[in-house]
């Protein structure tokens, strides 16, 4: 029988490995930071770190329980760590725990786990019969291993068994965290922002924010900063949050570069402002300063949904990996223009592309049919962008009268939005693309957003202007792909 774990059966060098385990190490400055948000100061400390590596995550708490004013009378450690060759620097860390935990007179053990956790928590929580019994942990930190778990493998099946429904890792460590955690244990946990929305999350963040309390989110200003040695471009967070207490009436919402001494700005922010009670997907919205307040403010004014304006968004349907038979470099007599990202031109697309490195075209026949829709304007939004670019919403009209074909495919790295499955009229294209593309947007975007996909659902989630508005605007606008603070003027004396 296959366990959680077999994938990294397979590894040839030490940086795979660490890939496999999704193993990145917690730089000191970032544990110290995860260490000083735990605010109860139990006498008892029951402490989890799972994924311990080295143990970073734990020194940094215990080093400063020694040196606080409060000091608890005991602290008990249990750290999984599935990786052998970290257990002996894992044990040495906790050596070193013992030895401060001696000089402040504070009792100290710790029972390191070479185990994988999710084979270890799930019998527990599942309150198996011959499971050992549910260890009551007040607190726990960690930074769990980032890792895609395919749906068929046994760590996802073993997470399904106890209730828990996700395609990372470390959802499924955080998920599992909550659930063996006591009524006002506190959780500091550092993960990607990839939670905060979209579908896939849901479940994940339907159970955190129903079980646990939210008390503080951190942001790093740069991707790279908190994991800089490791080369992580994932955005973080680290989320402090309680298990079993009311919601607060403020959350704070706080960021820092990620570089050591590095100064933190923080705010507080009320709940409802960070998930909405209306939303029924429950996006977790950072809102780090005054401009993503007000534009907060603004899209909130906004009342009409997709459908309300008789729009759908879907994600391009041709995978041009899986198509590869029907790609061809130039159109031909039997082709259909295959549009990419690269054919964004400003406002418009420009088709075909000479010299591109994709594929400018896609045999139209019974077999490609699926793919392709019917010639049209079409509003197109890129699917993948990434915090550092100038923008994250990028917006492009796709117009068949430039072009001159019947039908056209959208290569899966787009979003197009459509009217059934047709075309819009020039005018609602264009003040929708100018809408997309306006600051205002953007900057709201970015809250909820912290990964590299536009993904349709974010842009469901929207509010949008009413169609009339939106028609109005396009009306003024030439070109949607016009200077930022000129479609910013246009969109805030239409819209706003
Ligand atoms: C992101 S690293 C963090 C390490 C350490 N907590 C820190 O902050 O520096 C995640 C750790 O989890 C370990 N790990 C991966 N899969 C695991 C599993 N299924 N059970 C226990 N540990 C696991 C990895 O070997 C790695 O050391």
């Amino acid at each position: 029988m296959r366990q959680p774990g077999d994938e990294q059966s397979v590894v040839t060098s030490s940086q795979e490995r660490r890939r496999e385990l999704g193993q990145f190490l917690t730089p000191n400055p970032v544990a110290d930071f995860m260490a000083s948000l735990f605010d109860a100061r139990p006498q008892e400390l029951d402490l989890l770190d799972a994924g311990a590596g080295d143990g970073a995550l734990t020194e940094a708490l215990v080093r400063r329980l020694c040196a606080s004013r409060l000091k608890p009378r005991r602290i008990f450690v249990t750290a999984f760590e599935l990786d052998e060759t970290k257990i002996e620097l894992l044990h040495a860390t906790l050596r070193r725990c013992q030895q401060e935990c001696d000089s402040a007179s504070i009792r100290f053990s710790a029972t390191v786990l070479n185990e994988d956790f999710i084979a270890a928590a799930v019998p527990i929580v599942r309150k198996e019969l011959f499971a050992p019994k549910q260890p009551r942990f007040n607190a726990a930190i960690v930074n769990p291993p980032y890792r895609k778990i395919r749906s068929d493998s046994s760590a996802r099946l073993l997470l399904r068994s106890a209730g828990i429904e996700t395609g990372n890792l470390y959802a499924g460590f955080v998920a599992l965290i909550t659930k063996l955690l006591a009524d006002r244990g506190e959780l500091v946990a550092i993960t990607p922002r990839s939670f905060c929305n979209g579908p896939y999350f849901k479940p994940f963040r339907a159970d955190l924010l129903e079980t646990m309390s939210l008390r503080r989110l951190h942001v790093f200003e740069s991707r790279s900063a908190a994991f800089s040695c490791d080369n992580v471009l994932q955005e973080n967070i680290i989320v402090h949050a309680v298990k079993g207490v009311p919601k607060p009436e403020q959350v704070i919402i706080s960021s820092s570069s990620g570089a050591s001494g590095g100064s933190v700005t923080e705010r507080e922010v009320a709940y409802r402002e960070v998930v909405s009670p209306a939303d029924a997907e429950q996006f977790i919205h950072l809102a780090e300063g005054e401009a993503q307040d007000s534009a907060r403010a603004v899209m909130g004014r906004l009342s009409a949904s997709l459908p309300e304006l008789g729009l759908s968004v879907s994600t391009g349907r041709v995978v041009d990996f899986r198509a590869k038979e029907f790609l061809r470099q130039q159109p031909g007599r039997d082709t259909a223009p295959l549009i990419y990202p690269c054919h964004f031109n400003g406002g418009f697309v420009h088709w075909p592309k000479e010299k591109a490195r994709k594929p400018n075209a896609i045999v139209s026949n019974e077999q490609t049919r699926e793919l392709l829709v019917p010639a049209g304007v079409y509003v197109l939004v890129k699917r993948f962008t990434a915090k550092e670019e100038r923008k994250r919403i990028v917006a492009c009209i796709y117009d068949s009268h430039q072009v001159r074909a019947s039908l056209v495919g959208f290569e899966n790295h787009l979003n197009y939005f459509h009217i059934n499955g047709h075309g819009l009229a020039m005018n609602l294209a264009k003040g929708l693309a100018a809408f997309l593309n306006s600051t205002v947007v953007d900057v709201y975007f970015r809250q909820f957003n912290g990964h590299t996909q536009v993904n349709a659902t974010d842009l469901r989630s929207l509010n949008y202007p009413a169609k009339a508005e939106l028609e109005k605007l396009g009306r003024r606008i030439a070109d949607p792909g016009m200077p930022q603070e000129e479609i910013d003027a246009l969109v805030g004396e239409e819209l706003f």
